[in-house]
């Protein structure tokens, strides 16, 4: 069987970018009550409040880079011998303007904005709100940003599955093993016979479920552990 490696990436590898993390000190998750802009509750109950959550996200958008963990996990899929799999957890577009093109957004995009009437998904760089039509069905307040939200299933959880069932080395980065079913793939690849790896700034919640653990800021421990496997060093 060729080698596979699936990584695993969450708001940690952004956060050197200046995208902020969720449950860091100071983070989005203890500013905002999720409930009320990460949930399809909170969005029929105020769908200008969390049109303005998401605006405000998209917006920095322009602002800010992808950093040199993003770019090293481009350069893995550029070089790497086998099948690299990125799956982020994030809805940023970092990963992709770095360079990565394998690339499985599990919970939606922000610059994606998606028409709960008629199902069309647009990109879109702009603010959303309730007087935009959907370009497709021109309904008006069907639109909502292409993001999953709490109590909604992620996307592409069949062909996530399929590749942790068959992946040697599954990489874990940035993400605090705290959202499931994220926070299960370590245990689905370990499962599958791959060695199992934390890259992340301090230990995650699931750390014990991992072989190894690397702690550090993703801009230094990525591009050290990428070099690592394409000098193989890493038996992958
Ligand atoms: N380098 C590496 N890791 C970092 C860095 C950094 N510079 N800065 C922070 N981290 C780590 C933190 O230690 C933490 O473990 O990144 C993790 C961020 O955790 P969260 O803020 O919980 O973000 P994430 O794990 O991606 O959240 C998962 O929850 O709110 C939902 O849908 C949202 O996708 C998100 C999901």
């Amino acid at each position: 069987m060729g080698s596979s490696i699936v990584i695993l990436t969450g708001a940690g590898i952004s956060a050197e970018s200046g995208v902020d993390t969720f449950r860091d000190k100071g983070g989005i998750w203890s500013r905002y009550d999720l409930r009320e802009v990460a949930t399809p509750e909170g969005f029929a109950a105020n769908p200008a409040l969390v049109h303005g959550f998401y605006n405000d996200r998209r917006s920095q958008l322009s602002q800010v880079e992808p950093n040199a963990a993003h770019y090293a996990l481009a350069q893995l899929e550029r070089q790497y011998r086998g099948q690299v799999l990125l799956i982020t957890q994030n809805i940023d577009d970092l990963h992709e303007r770095a360079g990565s093109h394998n690339l499985i957004y599990m919970h939606g995009e922000l610059a994606k904005a998606l028409c709960a009437h008629c199902g069309s998904r647009h990109e879109w760089r702009e603010a959303l709100s309730v007087d935009i039509p959907c370009p497709d069905c021109r309904t008006k307040g069907a639109l909502r940003p292409d993001v999953v939200w709490f109590g909604e299933m992620p996307y592409h959880m069949e062909r996530i599955y399929e590749a942790l069932s068959a992946c040697n080395l599954f990489l874990s980065i940035g993400t605090s093993g705290s959202v499931y079913p994220a926070a299960q793939f370590v245990e689905e690849a370990a499962v599958a016979g791959a060695h199992t790896v934390e890259l992340n700034l301090e230990p995650s919640e699931n750390v014990y479920n991992f072989d190894e653990a690397i702690h550090g800021p993703a801009s230094k421990i990525v591009p050290a552990y990428v070099d690592r496997i394409l000098s193989g060093q890493v038996n992958a």
